[in-house]
């Protein structure tokens, strides 16, 4: 029996399996998009590389793991019918983390969000009249609570469904989480709601840079057009995916939703920035929260420039990331810190060498390539 992992290959997905790998005795079934199961494995190295080497990895592949190709966008999730009775037959329980994360197309996150969730549940539906499922997690959002400001919110608070979404990223997560509930009623559930999500608490090295490049250009302003005693509810991905894994395999856990966030321990942008000079960063920064309309309009428009001239990029994510960083609201993480008996690591004690990492590597991992000598002793053998 196995648990049947969705999102393996993304940034969460990918630690969540080396957790699982490292600290617990299941096998893992991974849905990946890929063409062959070679190309699969090629594309788990990638991330799997922060916490395993090669050797590791390949022992790990023939040991512990089955991969399974397919697409959450695809009826049946693309699987071919032996590979699905396969997977219905052994498997004992699901971490659905696969999700389109763009926030501006509807028609992604509407197709990988929506239908591809729908497509996960019928399968975990198929596994539970099959066998009897132990347990399906749902990895969604903090952004589920929809556009609020100044506020703490608890679990049994977030989704309120007269409130206006952020975008249809948090629309169809906010969705997803009612589907899996409601179609879902007689199997255990547990919906895990990570804030934002960003670097590892333990090591420089991140494998995800879209946030952190929004943050990298706001600490190069030296004007900010934020309010300094907003908060922003960060919280290290090696916090998240140990919650996940530990929580999952737990058999009763207390509740069936976590906030895996920074709650009231949350640091305000005055804070960050003043915990990073601490550390060695120099640049002065003014507040002119005021700006805040001049500063979105400007993000805008330097959104729409051509690639050349080498801000379109930040601007785009700055823009589509705006909306959450001046809504000054986060989430009560009592519950997760009750069940792991842990706080997550504060953003102020990895911020600075975050920063560091993401800049001196042009905002990107050095991935090592797959060994030569393992791909043609693949092709000869
Ligand atoms: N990162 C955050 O700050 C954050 C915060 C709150 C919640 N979350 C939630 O955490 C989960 C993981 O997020 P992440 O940051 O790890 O995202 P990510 O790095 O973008 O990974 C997304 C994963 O979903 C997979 N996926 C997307 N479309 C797919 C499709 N059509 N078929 C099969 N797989 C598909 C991707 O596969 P490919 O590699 O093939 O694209 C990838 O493995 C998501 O549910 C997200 O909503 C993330």
């Amino acid at each position: 029996m196995a648990i049947f992992i969705t999102g393996a290959t993304g940034f969460i997905g990918s630690y969540v399996v080396a957790e699982l790998l490292r600290e617990h005795q299941e096998r893992l079934a991974l849905l990946v998009r890929a063409r062959s199961i070679e190309e699969a494995e090629k594309r788990l190295w990638m991330p799997l590389q922060l916490h395993l080497d090669f050797e590791r990895f390949i022992d790990l592949m023939k040991s512990r793991v089955d991969v399974y190709l397919g697409d959450l966008t695809r009826p049946q999730l693309g699987l071919c019918p032996s590979d699905r009775a396969r997977l219905i037959d052994s498997t004992e329980s699901v971490i659905h983390l696969g999700a389109a994360l763009n926030r501006r197309s509807d028609k992604v996150c509407f197709n990988v969000n929506l239908r591809g969730t729908l497509e996960v549940i019928k399968l975990a539906r198929s596994a539970h009249e099959d066998h009897g499922l132990r347990r399906f997690s749902s990895v969604s959002t903090s952004a589920v609570c929809g556009e609020r400001r100044c506020e703490l919110i608890a679990e049994a608070q977030s989704v309120d469904w007269r409130l206006e979404d952020y975008d249809p990223y948090a629309r169809t997560k906010k969705f997803g989480e009612l589907m899996v509930s409601e179609l879902l009623p007689d199997v255990s559930t547990i919906v895990f709601r990570p804030s934002t999500v960003m670097g590892d608490s333990r090591f420089a090295e991140t494998i995800e840079f879209d946030m952190v490049r929004a943050f990298v250009v706001l600490a190069h302003l030296p004007v900010l057009p934020l309010d300094p005693k907003a908060r922003h509810d960060i919280v290290p991905v090696d916090f998240v995916a140990r919650s996940i894994a530990t929580i999952h395999q737990r058999e009763k856990p207390k509740y069936d939703i976590y906030h895996l966030s920074a709650g009231r321990d949350s640091l305000s942008y005055q804070e960050m920035i003043d915990a990073m000079r601490i550390k060695g960063f120099r640049i002065p920064h003014l507040f002119v929260p005021r700006l805040g309309r001049q500063a979105s309009a400007i993000v805008n428009y330097l959104a729409t420039t051509p690639k050349n001239w080498g801000v379109s990029l930040p601007a785009t994510l700055l823009k589509m990331f705006w909306p959450y960083l001046i809504f000054d609201t986060v989430f009560d993480n009592q519950r997760v810190k009750e069940e792991m008996g842990e706080s997550p690591t504060p953003f102020s004690e990895y911020a600075y060498r975050l920063l560091q990492f993401a800049v001196k590597h042009n905002f990107s991992y050095p991935y090592k390539p797959w060994p030569e000598t393992t791909i043609s002793k693949r092709e000869d053998g």
